[in-house]
Formats: C-alpha cells, structure tokens, sequence
C-alpha cells in the first residue's frame, strides 16, 4: 500500500518536471525514490568491474561493494571469469570480506560453508542426510566482457552489450584494449546523491572555475570558435598519428531498446598537450599501434555509470556506485599497456596527478550542491549551454524511473 502511494506520488513528481531544468529536490533526498532507482536503475544496469588483466590467474578474485549489492569476480579453474553474489546460501552472511586477492576456496566466515572458485557449495557441517550441495551453489551475477573490460548487472535480464562490443570494437582496438593493465587505481568515497556526481561529471560549465588544472589542457569549457579551430587541428594530425575519425553515439536516450547505451568521440586538447599531464609531456608510452600524439583524448562512455577518458597513451576509467541515497563512491582506474614497467616508463604519481586532483575538487563541489539541494529554499533551475548532456541524462533517469 505504502509502496503504491509512493509510487504514484514518483509518478506525479516525474510528470512535473519541468525539461531543461535541474531535478526536484526528492529526486535526492526521498528515501522512496531510492527504492524506485535501486529497482528500475540501479539493478538493471551494467557497472564497470575492472579490466580482464586483474584477474589473470585462476583463483584471482576481486569483490565490489555497489549499493545493497556484494559480487565476487573469480577467475575459475576453467579460465572463465564468473560473477557471484557475495551472499552465502546458508543464512545470508557475505561470504568474502576480502578485497581482492587469489584463492581455491570461498570460506563463509559464519558457520564455515565453503564454496570453490566455480561457486559450487563443496563442504557444509552437519546438514541434514537429504541436504543436497549441489542445490546450494552461490547465486549468478549477469558478468559480460567488453574487450577487455569487465562489467556487472545485477539483473538476470541485462541489457544487451552487443551493439557496444560491436561498435566500440574499433575505437577501442585503437587503443588495445585488451591489451592494457591496471597501472594504479583509487576509491573516493563521496557523501552525496550518486546523480549529483554523475551530473557533474556529465557538464564541463563548472570546469573553469572548479578545475584549473583540467582548464589547462582540456578545451571543453573554451568558446565554440576556439574550440572548433583545435579540434580541427587535432582531426587534420590524428591520421598520422595511427587514431581514425569516429563517433558512436547511442547515449543514455539514444540506446537501442533492450540495450546498453554507449558513445565515443575524441576532443582536442590545447596547444602543446600531448596528454593529461602537468607539463604536457607524454606520462606512459604509446597505446596499441599509435606512432605520435595526436594532441587528443577520447571520451568513451558504457551504459549510466561508467564513462573512460582515453589519452593517447594512458585511459582513466570512471565509475560511479551509489552506496546508499545520500553515499556514493568514485572508483578511477588508470589504465596503460601491459608491457610497460613502472619506474621505468610510468610514474604513478605524474599518471594519476590530473584525475586525482580533478576528482578532489569535483568531490567539493559535489558535496556543496549536495548541501544546497537539502536546503528549504532549492529550487531547479534552468540548464546552461554547456550542460547539455546532463539534461539528456536527467530525461533517462527521469525515463526509466516511469517505466511500469
Ligand atoms: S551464513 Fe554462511 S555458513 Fe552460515
Ligand atoms: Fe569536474
């Protein structure tokens, strides 16, 4: 009854938002709609796990924490990659406490259930005669591969990833990524609405004053003259540089029904920029059969929650988990090929310099609109220019929450 009322009460709130204009304040605030997007959004889409090199042995595992949700990702004696529920058939405890790590078992910490690296239930104390195992396996997570990329959903009906595997294909060749490794990876926890950080990271309008050093080397945020005289630049040296002009676009309300959304375009960066670093200089080197910089970076985006920045010689992969309705965690990833060696052609900390920083101030101002939007006084105001691709994200979310 409660949840009829509510629903109802969502409905009527969706049906008056105003377009062009930022989200009511319950959108962030009501534990209700939570539940709505925990149900309509949330476990229906697909999150980035990582990249397949993570996980290179049999026994490697990884768990990943995304809203009321443990998975365990394990590498099986087989090869395969498997996703699992982190819940133990028994009564419920999560089964793995650990990060990440390699292993032949999953020991439940409770009562001692132990489970093998396939998710069959291999030992359980004294279960009654009839007590069947193999009608005990830990539960299937939705797990697919994206060249090289590891995704989740906790549906059992995913959304399809072929359009994505199909059309991304030569982008991301572009930049091997299969071949990639993980060179460094961070978490930050932000205590917000996970959609304010997502609509952050959606519009650049707050880029110059918010971020100098991204306003440095990044020209998202320059007048549209400026802008397209470098971009033309960058498009008349990418040729020679081994990059291919290509754009996909099936973003957000844009997917395929009964698919992933996904997109990819490349943007100049200023003069003297080879890539994202503080001085310019190259940071790693050169992805796939790139032979020069051309002086871009590639925007790629996989479904709601996860968008990756590829420069010409290293990818930072985004994604952003809700915890709860008013926690959500930040997870980067830096990415560059397998066959380079830290120390000698990376330094993790000029590599994770610019997204680091980016990401702390992002966090700031994330956390004061968060602030803002509790107030008595928040109302939705209208979109600028620049926020363009936010508008079109709050019209999906706003979308998929009126779904029946
Ligand atoms: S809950 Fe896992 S063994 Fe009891
Ligand atoms: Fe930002």
């Amino acid at each position: 009854m409660t949840q009829e009322r509510d629903r109802s009460s969502i409905d009527a709130l969706i049906a008056a938002h105003e377009p062009g204009h930022a989200l009511d304040q319950r959108f962030y605030t009501d534990p209700a709609v939570y539940e709505l997007e925990l149900e309509k959004i949330i476990a229906r889409n697909w999150f980035l796990a990582g990249h397949v090199s993570e996980l290179a042995e049999p026994g490697d595992f990884k768990v990943l924490n995304i809203a009321r949700e443990s998975v365990i990702l394990v590498r099986g004696g087989d090869g395969a990659i498997r996703a699992f529920a982190n819940v133990c058939r028994h009564r419920g405890s999560l089964v793995c406490l650990e990060k990440s790590g390699n292993t032949r078992k999953f020991v439940c910490p409770y009562h001692g259930w132990t489970y093998d690296t396939d998710g069959r239930l291999v030992a359980a104390r004294s279960m009654p005669q009839d007590f069947d195992r193999s009608e005990h396996s830990l539960r299937s997570v939705s797990y697919g591969e994206i060249h090289g990329l590891m995704f989740v959903c906790f549906s059992g009906e995913p959304p399809s990833l072929e359009g994505a595997i199909r059309d991304l294909a030569e982008p991301m060749a572009l930049f091997d990524f299969p071949n990639l490794k993980v060179a460094a990876k961070n978490a930050y926890d932000i205590p917000a609405n996970w959609k304010l950080c997502i609509e952050n990271y959606q519009e650049c309008y707050h880029c110059a004053t918010a971020h100098p050093e991204y306003a440095r080397m990044h020209t998202l945020m320059v007048e549209p003259s400026k802008r397209e005289r470098l971009q033309q630049n960058m498009l008349d040296r990418m040729e020679a540089c081994g990059l291919k002009k290509i754009f996909v676009d099936f973003l957000d309300t844009k997917a395929r029904p009964g698919e992933m959304g996904y997109g990819y375009s490349r943007k100049a960066l200023f003069d003297g920029y080879l890539t994202g670093s503080r001085d310019g200089g190259p940071l790693a080197p050169l992805l796939g059969n790139l032979t020069d910089y051309d002086g871009g970076a590639s925007d790629f985006s996989f479904g709601a929650f996860s968008f990756l920045l590829a420069y010409s010689d290293h990818v930072v992969c985004y994604v952003f988990t809700p915890v709860d309705h008013r926690n959500s965690r930040c997870e980067i990833y830096w990415l560059v090929r397998a066959d380079a060696e830290e120390g000698r052609d990376y330094d993790v900390e000029e590599l994770t310099w610019l997204w680091d920083v980016t990401t702390q101030s992002d966090k700031t101002i994330i956390v004061n609109n968060w602030k803002g939007v509790r107030s008595r006084h928040y109302t939705p105001g209208p979109f600028s220019s620049m926020e363009e691709a936010e508008g079109i994200y709050v019209e999906w979310i706003l979308r998929e929450l009126a779904r029946p």
